[in-house]
């Protein structure tokens, strides 16, 4: 085996090389990124045809879908397609104190519970002793989980072999470094190759390959600290989104082998560790807003799709004259050049001189709305506030508005309808055509069907 050595500038916000430094990278234009890494590039002798893995008849293949292992955390569960797959790598990235470390724990206690499984949960952060005291918030109880507080590589991996887990949790991989590399721990060089040296360790187990959940940092841009490579390398990417400051939290993949990426998971922080939430419609409007006899001026109801979950989300508009020689739009949780659209709607199609005003506009909870059905509610919402003409209470409103005025059909009418009549609401206005198709069998809540936005006001008394 013959060995080279060569320097390298790798820019460690988005993992641009380079022979020499710059002081700005060319790719990401971010400045004073590039850290110098030396490669050490082994040139191994041609492998004989003998030991090449050999194809294999894809009928022949045994399915592993039925091995998939639930973590028994349902929310969880969803949003992985079903449980984890065994072999498989699943990166979780989040804010500092989201709950990364947490859920980690939930699902190691969890996945014990069962006889002949075991779990390493590796810590390059935190000590043995304070793991345990998470652990005793969280009520573990099941034997077979191993601690191993670590951040060389090499006896992670040594471990591994020695354990035989049959899932190992790595907290976090910005932590771990690999003594092969001359790169400090956490730099893009180490990231990189301490993640895809588990890749290659794990693959080279022939029957039983254990699965690993890999927790990594993310930057102050929100992406997970490392070069894009490392999602590419991962088998599930899942981000773990929600204010620190409030109870509930949002579980996203980002990336899924082996499921869908609509799915997401809602879970509330408790002394107890992380629960599910079962209902989060209530979590997102105020409550007992459908029964509420109170009117608020500029405050809509939407019932949203988040992959195949209806969530009922209100967002809260105000407009006012304004004094600048520009008019303010700022929005929380809807694009702002959507905005930008309806209230060229509403001026050119429903007479509203709208342009002059400052527009605030809040989603509940911060919730994004991420899908065009929601629209029509706001458009609603910036028509009340502007009349000064509250919208009757126990009413939802959805349906996507196009440039011309008109309402568009949306995806999923029968369960945004279903989740409206469950949460107390007594009236649904929504796109004509869907209204039309779904509307047998829906006796506990009334459907109004509209074509256009001015119909919608109209129906609402605030035209
Ligand atoms: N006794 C408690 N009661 C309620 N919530 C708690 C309690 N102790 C901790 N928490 C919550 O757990 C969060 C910390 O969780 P955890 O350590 O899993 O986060 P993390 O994402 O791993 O953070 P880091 O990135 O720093 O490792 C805290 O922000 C807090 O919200
Ligand atoms: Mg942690």
């Amino acid at each position: 085996m013959k060995q080279t050595k060569r320097s390298l500038f790798v820019c460690q916000n988005c993992g641009q090389e380079n022979a020499k430094w710059l002081g700005r990278c060319p790719s990401c234009n971010s400045w004073n990124s590039f850290v110098e890494e030396i490669r050490t590039k082994t040139k191994e002798s041609k492998r004989s045809s003998s030991i090449a893995t050999q194809p294999v008849l894809l009928s022949k293949v045994p399915l592993i879908d039925k091995l998939r292992q639930p973590t028994r955390i349902k929310e969880l569960d969803q949003v992985l397609g079903g449980g984890i797959v065994p072999g498989s790598i699943i990166l979780i990235g989040g804010e500092p104190g989201i709950g990364k470390s947490t859920l980690t724990m939930q699902i190691a206690n969890n996945i014990t519970e069962e006889k002949d499984k075991s779990v390493l949960y590796v810590s390059g952060e935190e000590s043995i002793e304070q793991i345990k005291l998470r652990s005793e918030r969280l009520a573990v109880k099941n034997e077979n989980i191993y601690l191993l507080a670590e951040n060389e590589l090499e006896n992670i991996l040594a471990q591994i072999d020695a354990i035989k887990p049959s899932l190992v949790i790595i907290d976090s991989i910005q932590a771990i470094y690999s003594d092969n590399l001359s790169s400090s721990p956490g730099s893009v060089g180490q990231v990189r190759e301490c993640t895809a040296e588990i890749l290659r360790r794990i693959k080279r187990e022939q029957d039983v390959r254990p699965s690993v959940i890999i927790i990594g940092h993310i930057t102050k841009f929100g992406a997970i600290a490392g070069p894009k490579t490392l999602e590419h390398i991962v088998d599930v990417v899942l981000y773990f989104e929600g204010d620190k400051f409030q109870q509930y939290r949002v579980l996203r993949a980002t990336k899924n082998r082996f499921g869908s990426t609509q799915e997401i998971g809602i879970f509330e922080m408790s002394d107890s560790g992380l629960v599910g939430v079962d209902s989060p419609s209530l979590l997102f409007i105020s409550h007992a807003r459908a029964k509420t006899t109170t009117k608020t001026v500029g405050s809509v109801v939407i019932p949203t799709i988040e992959g195949t979950r209806p969530i009922l989300l209100e967002v809260q508009a105000l407009a006012a004259p304004s004094y600048f020689n520009y008019p303010q739009r700022v929005t929380t949780g809807l694009d702002i050049r959507r905005l930008a659209m309806l209230l060229c709607v509403l001026e050119r199609h429903c007479g509203m001189n709208i342009g002059n005003h400052d527009i605030f506009l809040n989603t509940s909870g911060g919730l994004k709305i991420t899908e065009p059905g929601g629209d029509l509610g706001v458009a609603c919402a910036i028509a009340s506030t502007y009349r000064n003409k509250p919208i009757a209470s126990g009413i939802a409103i959805v349906g996507e508005v196009s440039l011309s005025g008109e309402i568009r059909p949306v995806v999923q009418m029968k369960n945004r309808i279903n989740e409206c009549a469950k949460m107390g609401f007594n009236q649904i206005i929504g796109p004509d055509y869907t209204m039309k198709k779904e509307i047998k069998g829906k006796a506990n809540i009334k459907t109004i069907g509209i074509t256009t936005v001015s119909e919608a006001l109209e129906v609402l008394g605030i035209r």
